[in-house]
């Protein structure tokens, strides 16, 4: 970039200034016209027509939205569809031959594995009959729990076909956290592999596997994927089964897609969420699917000849949506890729986008912020002119980290959609249509047509503009998540009784609460300013406090502990844990690595706390309440406010003293 340019651009971010859509890009957008917005607002909820027009049902649909019974909305009724069918079958009179996965493993020296649409059809054909062979039926609930392996988008896709929903489970959890799970759920079957590859190194998932499955209290037939082959040799009990060797047999073998209603579900996602019991966000078949198909095709402009790339794990919810299912409905090339960012060097993921020829990168700010740290000699080695829409999810952008990449990624010629939505919204909700609406750097920008987000204060009146308030929905939406797995009281007290009124059957009158502070500005661009439950996001992974402060408690030698996110120039934020000992325990390198490993078996290693602070008290309010905002404004060493209402307001003084001192 010239010196010239810099200062520019420095100007524009300094003024908050917004930045068009480059014209080769409108040229060839999908959506291009603004008049979007006011005729799905115009139309609603018929515009949702044109999400369910981009995929093949079995039997039309009769009803766009049936609100009769809210918060239990349910779109697209008396329609039927199969998932797998849409992201398969349909693709191979013209595209068979066609690449839908690119899978780039972590060795560098390995052989990729390109998957045609013809491929991928033959093989969850097969892993489809394996599965019901096992016992697999409609409905009965296959947790899969793998990294990165092309294996993973194969099962998934393999248990749509037979109508049974899908958990999957982040390979990085620990096994309490898989046992948890497949207990929550009900889960009598599991898909794992006996290990993979991190940073050179050999990982074994097995032996961890079957420590979870120690903690499962019902039977398990288990299925594993040979990832490592002769590096890691695992042995196979009575009930497990080698991946390899149950498609061999069914070699060439057809299922027939099982019919799904729009309503039953395609999979479960677990959730962190305020209490230390994760949640079972369910999705459904119909509106899921038309959701991620269509936000896919409108906001990261994907189209059947395009070669798409988003970065994050298949174990989280964005790569359900923006890996497998979105891209893969639309047909197009979705590029998979195993390992991290850094190995075997820095410029590992700008190989990956000149090798393919890349037109879409889809990845989070904390990535950014380690490439732009790392530097921009990486990128500068790679012709990355291939790309033609950049796209961030997970958390805030800061303007510097957007600036790079727009300047060293983008090159100054990509659209950047910043992408606001959760787990629970199934796909994205608030952004920019990247050929229609200019980007304003650091807010994710207005909500999607046909999406009615606003930011109200306490009793759920608008606030001004520039004024910070909660974020809502106030309308439904199709890709909404239909409750949380066998517990429909759950999911009302969690989403929406805070500004509906949960006696009324009036749809109008209920109102979905993210969780999410936010403001708006004059022109109607949204600015997330983070969770305001107490939920925390490390490197755009969503983390419960209660979670760890309960792995922590469980550590013997603890007393009591309270956990906040702090924030954290490359992870956004850090766990930042504040423990109590027991009387005749010291607080001690022993027992914070002990702490370091509790929270390690509970959740796994993306919990670790960045710092642990040994006190002698917490501070409450005079009604025993910790007070986490405190224990954020320490660990953030901000100037702390009063503290008057304390019960005990030298403690934080003292905590203060011991942070300093680290
Ligand atoms: O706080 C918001 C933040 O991530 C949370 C959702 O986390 P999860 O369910 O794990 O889904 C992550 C991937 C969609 C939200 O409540 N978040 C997500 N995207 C953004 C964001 N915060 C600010 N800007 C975003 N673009």
């Amino acid at each position: 970039m010239t010196e010239v340019n810099n200062v520019e651009l420095e100007a524009r971010l300094e003024n908050r200034e917004r930045f068009e859509p480059p014209e080769s890009f409108v040229e060839q957008a999908n959506i291009v016209d603004d008049a979007i917005y006011d005729e799905f607002e115009g139309n609603w909820p018929d515009c949702w027509k044109r999400a369910a027009d981009l995929l093949d049902w079995e039997t039309e649909y009769e009803t766009i939205l049936d609100d009769s019974n809210p918060p239990f909305f349910e779109w697209f009724t008396g329609g039927s569809l199969n998932a797998s069918a849409n992201c398969l079958d349909r693709h191979l009179e013209d595209r068979g031959d066609e690449a839908a996965i690119e899978w780039v493993g972590e060795p560098a020296d390995e052989d990729n594995r390109t998957y045609t649409y013809n491929d991928l059809h033959r093989e969850v054909n097969e892993f489809a009959a394996a599965l019901r062979d096992l016992g697999v039926g409609e409905d009965d609930i296959v947790t899969l729990y793998m990294p990165m392996v092309p294996e993973l988008p194969i099962a998934m896709l393999a248990c749509a076909r037979i109508g049974a929903p899908h958990s999957v489970v982040f390979a990085g959890f620990s096994a309490d956290a898989l046992a948890t799970r497949m207990n929550a759920a009900d889960s009598e079957y599991l898909v794992t592999c006996d290990g993979y590859y991190r940073r050179g190194d050999a990982l074994e998932h097995k032996a961890k596997t079957d420590e979870g499955l120690g903690g499962v209290d019902h039977d398990v037939r288990t299925v594993v994927v040979d990832r490592l082959g002769d590096e890691y040799d695992h042995p196979m009990a009575s009930g497990e089964f080698d991946y390899d060797d149950l498609v061999a047999e069914q070699a060439g073998t057809k299922v027939e897609p099982v019919q799904r209603d729009a309503e039953d579900m395609l999979f479960l996602m677990y959730t962190s969420g305020t209490t230390g019991e994760p949640k079972g966000v369910k999705h459904t078949t119909g509106g899921f699917l038309s959701w991620a198909s269509w936000t896919s095709q409108a906001v990261l402009d994907i189209k059947p000849e395009d070669t798409y790339w988003c970065s994050a794990d298949i174990g989280w919810i964005t790569g359900h949506s923006y890996i497998v299912y979105g891209p893969l409905a639309l047909g197009t090339t979705s590029v998979m890729y195993e390992g991290t960012p850094d190995h075997p060097t820095r410029d590992r993921l700008w190989e990956i986008v000149e090798e393919y020829e890349v037109d879409q990168l889809y990845t989070a700010p904390t990535a950014i912020r380690a490439f732009m740290k790392w530097g921009s000699q990486y990128p500068k080695r790679h012709d990355l002119s291939s790309l033609r829409l950049l796209g961030t999810v997970g958390e805030p952008i800061n303007p510097r980290a957007w600036k790079w990449y727009y300047t060293h990624i983008g090159n100054e010629n990509c659209p950047i959609v910043d992408t606001w939505w959760q787990t629970e919204t199934g796909g994205m909700m608030l952004t920019t249509l990247p050929g229609v609406k200019d980007a304003k750097p650091g807010s994710a920008g207005p909500p999607l047509p046909g999406i009615d987000i606003r930011v109200v204060d306490t009793r759920g009146n608008e606030v001004e503009p520039g004024k910070a308030g909660y974020l809502t929905v106030n309308k439904p939406w199709p890709g909404m998540l239909r409750t949380l797995y066998n517990n429909d009281d759950r999911f009302i007290s969690e989403y929406w009784a805070e500004y509906s009124d949960t006696e009324s059957d009036d749809p109008d009158d209920w109102v979905y609460f993210p969780e999410d502070g936010a403001k708006i500005d004059e022109d109607g661009y949204i600015t997330v300013l983070g969770r305001v439950d107490d939920v925390i996001n490390v490197s755009g992974h969503r983390l419960g406090t209660m979670e760890i402060e309960s792995a922590i408690v469980g550590v013997e030698g603890v007393a009591e502990a309270a956990v906040v996110g702090g924030n954290h120039e490359l992870k956004g934020e850090a766990v930042y844990a504040y423990v109590i000992t027991e009387e005749e325990f010291d607080g001690g390198e022993e027992l914070r690595s002990r702490i370091v490993e509790g929270v390690e078996d509970a959740i796994g290693p993306i919990a670790r706390p960045e710092e642990i602070v040994f006190t002698p008290e917490l501070p409450k309010t005079r009604s025993g309440k910790i007070m986490r905002r405190l224990l954020e404004d320490i660990a953030n060493g901000e100037e702390l406010g009063d503290t008057s209402t304390l019960r005990n307001p030298d403690v934080v003084r003292d905590i203060e003293a011991t942070v300093g001192d680290d």
